[in-house]
């Protein structure tokens, strides 16, 4: 009885403690986190913008911490409006949705872009995120309309897309005369995407085409991708495999392993062709298994940098990498892809790669590479990194909440 009273007047005092302390505010889970530092990077971010009056677009940052703002013809021109778009699925917040319309429409003459292979980067992160997430049927013709532009880049010879010029920039200097690069399977998805809108299978068949011989020609026996292959017009044989963002032509660029990931895995999606997912999974053991990979899997800028430990890393590859692991658990049961994904990106979130609000140019993640044989873009911020590490989340949140993911439209579009 003593000792029953005892707890009593115990339980009292601890409850009257408790009600004379400050109010403790619960920890937001993880996700929850994640879209207020999101959200407070981007309302700077915009805020700036929308003062300029201009309709910017925000890559990176210079060597002098400015912000380097591009073009709409520049390869990364889709991913901000992309990623105000993300913003809006993250947070229904019909002021992200306002922007990710306006900086989305400023890109429409990208659909007739005919001058290199990265349409599909650009309309496909800006329109078809817009189109999936509020079906407008204006955009569905701009998607088409793209993938008609950069179907004029088929090389029917060869059986490729070709991605850049041969007698232009850099690229011209090279030799090469039909280079197509690994990134080029990114852009597949708009093509895939574009027939299931206007029922012209040509688009799906060219991006089976282009994945095919990529698949063939791209991948050497330890399942890494050179970076470019250069093919004859004339007759499609393979002139050269080589590098060029890469530390050299024998070498695995990073964020090479990670376009072909990501690009396989879409592939699977719109064919159901299991030779895709196989390639995927492929390549991702080559990345996991490849004694370069640091513990927090996210890797060096090249994986046979001749400095590592002592080399940029590349925050967008392993962001590009753990949103393709989302998509790729779905597909290969028993596997817990969804766990590596995460350990990606719970160490993107951490102190190491986010940034602090207000700090890094107001984009998300930090220590991301460019090009480094260019001398450019080394150890900064990239747009593309804070689109592929938002589109990460969504799919995170979606495959814990049983959801299919909000913006892949189907799984059964096989042509
Ligand atoms: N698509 C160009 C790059 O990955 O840097």
């Amino acid at each position: 009885m003593k000792i029953k009273n005892h707890l009593g007047i115990a339980a009292l005092a601890a409850v009257a403690l408790a009600a004379c302390q400050p109010k403790q505010e619960a920890k937001p889970d993880f996700l929850t986190e994640e879209i207020n530092n999101i959200v407070a990077q981007h309302t700077i971010q915009t805020d700036i913008i929308e003062k300029s009056g201009k309709c910017l677009n925000p890559r990176t940052l210079d060597t002098l911490g400015n912000i380097v703002y591009v073009p709409i013809d520049d390869w990364t021109s889709g991913f901000f409006p992309g990623s105000m778009w993300l913003d809006y699925d993250l947070t229904k917040d019909e002021k992200w949705k306002n922007l990710a319309e306006k900086y989305t429409e400023a890109l429409d003459s990208v659909k007739y872009l005919k001058w290199h292979h990265d349409v599909g980067f650009m309309i496909g992160c800006s329109y078809l995120t817009g189109y999936r997430l509020c079906g407008q049927p204006e955009y569905k013709d701009v998607i088409v309309e793209a993938a008609k532009s950069l179907s004029t880049r088929f090389r029917p010879n060869a059986g490729v897309i070709q991605s850049w010029d041969a007698d232009r920039g850099w690229q011209g200097k090279r030799g090469w005369e039909c280079p197509v690069i690994i990134d080029n399977m990114m852009n597949l998805e708009l093509l895939f995407e574009a027939t299931r809108l206007s029922g012209d299978s040509t688009f799906h068949k060219i991006a089976v085409s282009h994945a095919d011989q990529t698949m063939k020609n791209h991948f050497r026996a330890d399942n890494s991708c050179y970076h470019v292959v250069d093919y004859a017009l004339k007759d499609g044989s393979v002139r050269s495999r080589q590098t060029a963002q890469g530390y050299a032509h024998e070498s695995a660029w990073a964020r090479g392993q990670a376009w072909a990931i990501y690009g396989f895995t879409t592939c699977y999606r719109y064919t159901h062709d299991q030779r895709y997912l196989d390639q995927a999974e492929k390549t991702l053991n080559f990345y996991l298994t490849d004694k370069n990979l640091p513990k927090d899997l996210i890797p060096y800028w090249d994986f046979d940098a001749p400095k590592i430990p002592n080399e940029p890393r590349d925050a967008s590859a392993a962001a590009c990498i753990a949103s393709a692991l989302y998509e790729m658990d779905g597909y290969c049961q028993g596997k817990n892809y969804k766990a590596l994904a995460d350990t990606i990106v719970t160490h993107l979130a951490g102190p190491d790669y986010k940034a602090k609000v207000g700090e890094n140019g107001n984009f998300i993640l930090m220590h991301s590479v460019g090009s480094i044989p260019h001398g450019q873009e080394i150890d900064v911020p990239l747009n593309y990194a804070d689109y592929y590490y938002e589109e990460a989340l969504i799919r995170k949140r979606d495959l814990e909440n049983n959801q299919p993911f909000s913006f892949v439209t189907e799984k059964d579009s096989v042509q």
